[in-house]
């Protein structure tokens, strides 16, 4: 039973689920975490949850995704987040990618969902795109746990966000060539603190870049890291389903 702990098997991406599912049964990835972005895919990814056994739901508000966000939101995730199945809150984090971001509502939109994941003692998963050190501040004042999702930063900042308890998502970008930094990471890091995830639709692993992510491709992702780690791929996927399911409280949903 190996996991993957982030990806987004939304409707607008994939014809039939059902394909999606069974193709990823055939190598024995049988879990999986939908995260919600905004309210639609938080709808949706409930739905999903509630149609299929081996998926499980994070909701929350992804920080690029607040356009049209409203205050009455935070209500609707309180009302959704001890729903069968709702393991998490997440995607949510910060994003200063883009030039015209607002970094004030991101934040207060990020504390707002950590306060709610402390009020109901959720773990969390987060995003954070060119942001990592407030991310990293924000995160110090609350005693949360998670998956820090795409982790993309240095050797230093894995090992101060697994002192604070998280744990390092990692996903197709280590199967990259030009991804030395996170191979260094997953090089120096316990195996005990890796997650696998795809983030499907988007960040498919080599070889099958530039096509649509699946599931399915998490035994390749955790083939790359048994390659740096010196283990095989089948320890590296039973071990990170472990973590996975100390992380995530998938029997009690
Ligand atoms: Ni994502």
């Amino acid at each position: 039973m190996y996991i993957d702990t982030h990806c987004h098997l939304y409707k607008e991406y994939y014809n039939n689920i059902d394909d999606v599912i069974n193709e990823c049964k055939e190598v024995g990835v049988t879990k999986f975490i939908v995260n919600g972005c905004d309210m639609r895919s938080n709808i949706e990814t409930i739905e999903l949850a509630n149609m299929y056994d081996d998926i499980y739901a994070a909701i929350g508000f992804h920080p690029t995704e607040l356009a049209d966000f409203k205050d009455e939101y935070f209500s609707w995730l309180e009302d959704h987040i001890n729903d069968k199945k709702v393991v998490a809150i997440g995607e949510i984090g910060l994003d200063y990618h883009y030039n015209d971001t607002d970094k004030e509502k991101e934040i207060y939109v990020f504390r707002r969902q950590l306060d709610i994941a402390k009020k109901y003692n959720k773990p969390i998963i987060v995003h954070s795109r060119d942001s990592i050190q407030d991310t990293l501040d924000i995160l110090k004042e609350y005693k949360l746990k998670g998956s820090i999702h795409a982790f993309n930063g240095s050797l230093e900042m894995a090992r101060e966000f697994i002192k604070l308890g998280y744990m390092i998502g990692i996903g197709g970008v280590v199967t990259f060539k030009n991804a030395k930094n996170i191979k260094d990471v997953v090089n120096d890091t316990d195996l005990s603190y890796i997650l696998l995830e795809t983030d499907s639709p988007y960040l498919t692993p080599e070889p099958y870049r530039g096509t649509i992510n699946s599931p399915k491709y998490i035994p390749l992702i955790a083939k790359c890291i048994g390659d740096i780690k010196g283990k095989s791929t089948t320890d590296i996927l039973r071990v990170t389903a472990d973590n996975a399911s100390r992380l995530f409280d998938f029997l009690n949903k």
